[in-house]
């Protein structure tokens, strides 16, 4: 089975005010097979989301991007914008954090989902379009869609808004989903009432997906597996077991232990310190200044992403070699 999307060594730099260009992606191999859900999970700044953009070419003009992005074996790095334009929004579907920004406000929520089905078919008549907008808002779960295809954005609550936005991804049956922080700005039921919804699209639809938080609890029942980012680099990636079991990676270990523990505790672990600016990176593993297992090899030189254990982990002092030494 070829992949739905694999990337090999992407890149991206961007010029800051004085001319200088920094890498915000620094060769980032990623692949889904169909029908998979990847989750992408780090902090703020840590190149998600220009990842995913870079394959959508949505990145502002001057960004420089190099390596290779394939959808079903099609290479969409240079691939000519009215062909890019052609896969967006049909056999790419997408999902931001902010529903507003996707809907023209001054327009029915339901005649913009049927322009999005009709601008890829035009075959089809406005009417079945809106036909087509209501069976989606059906399929997302958005009660009296009749009525709801009539209304306007502003009409809608946060969580409706990104089930409409979900249904709109949706409209010319997409293969890929990609989400952006597609929970972030709601509150904590409404979030778990939208993962259970992509779950279920899941697995009545078979659509791959990539779903990017910086929040791994999020990712934790949906993802078959999960790369984690840093500074523009993947540090780990494993299914989504392995990296909660058999974490390998320091900075992974504290993201698990930023998730809110579940034993009523409410207690947050945090890692200390903030990630760094492309401009400024830390010599050797980005991570190093924050990281409380440093040692002098970190500092000098960058680790590759390599097989450890159960994950694939770019550290000079994997956990798992770490436990395996202690117990020897
Ligand atoms: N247009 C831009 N110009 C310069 N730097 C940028 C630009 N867009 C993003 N970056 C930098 O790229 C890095 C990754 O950004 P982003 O992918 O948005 O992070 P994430 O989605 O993980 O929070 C950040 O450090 C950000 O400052
Ligand atoms: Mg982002």
């Amino acid at each position: 089975m070829s992949p739905l999307l694999k990337t090999k060594d992407l890149r991206i730099e961007f010029r800051n005010d004085d001319g200088i260009w920094a890498e915000a992606l620094c060769g980032v191999d990623l692949s889904l097979d169909p029908g998979e859900v990847l989750g992408i999970v780090g902090e703020s700044g840590s190149g998600k989301s220009i990842a995913m953009m870079a394959l959508l070419q949505l990145l502002p003009r001057g960004a420089r991007v190099s390596g290779s992005a394939r959808f079903k074996g099609q290479e969409l790095i240079g691939m000519p914008p009215a062909r890019i334009r052609q896969l967006r929004g049909k056999s790419i579907g997408c999902v931001f954090q902010d529903p507003l920004s996707a809907f023209n406000s001054v327009l029915r929520i339901g005649d913009q989902i049927a322009e999005a089905i009709t601008l890829h078919d035009r075959s089809m008549s406005k009417r079945d379009a809106l036909k087509e907008a209501e069976r989606l808002f059906e399929l997302v779960a958005i009660p009296q869609p009749a009525k709801r295809i009539r209304q306007y954005p502003h009409e809608f609550s946060g969580g409706m808004r990104q089930r409409a936005m979900i249904a709109m991804a949706l409209a010319n049956r997409p293969e890929l989903l990609i989400a952006d922080e597609p929970t972030t700005a709601l509150d904590v039921t409404v979030q778990a009432q939208i993962l259970d919804l992509l779950r279920d699209l899941r697995k009545d639809l078979g659509i791959g997906m990539v779903l990017i938080t910086h929040d791994l609890g999020v990712v934790a029942g949906i993802a078959d597996k999960i790369a984690v980012m840093y500074g523009g680099r993947i540090v780990e990636r494993g299914t989504t077991d392995d990296v909660f079991y058999h974490t390998a990676h320091p900075y992974s270990a504290g993201l698990i232990g930023a998730v809110p523990s579940l034993d009523g505790t409410g207690k947050l672990q945090q890692i200390d310190g903030t990630p760094p600016s492309i401009f400024n990176r830390p010599s050797g593993c980005s991570f190093h200044p924050r990281c409380s297992q440093v040692e002098e090899i970190c500092r000098m030189q960058t680790p590759e992403l390599e097989s450890v254990g159960e994950t694939d982990c770019a550290c000079h002092l994997p956990l798992v070699t770490r436990d395996a030494k202690v117990a020897e």
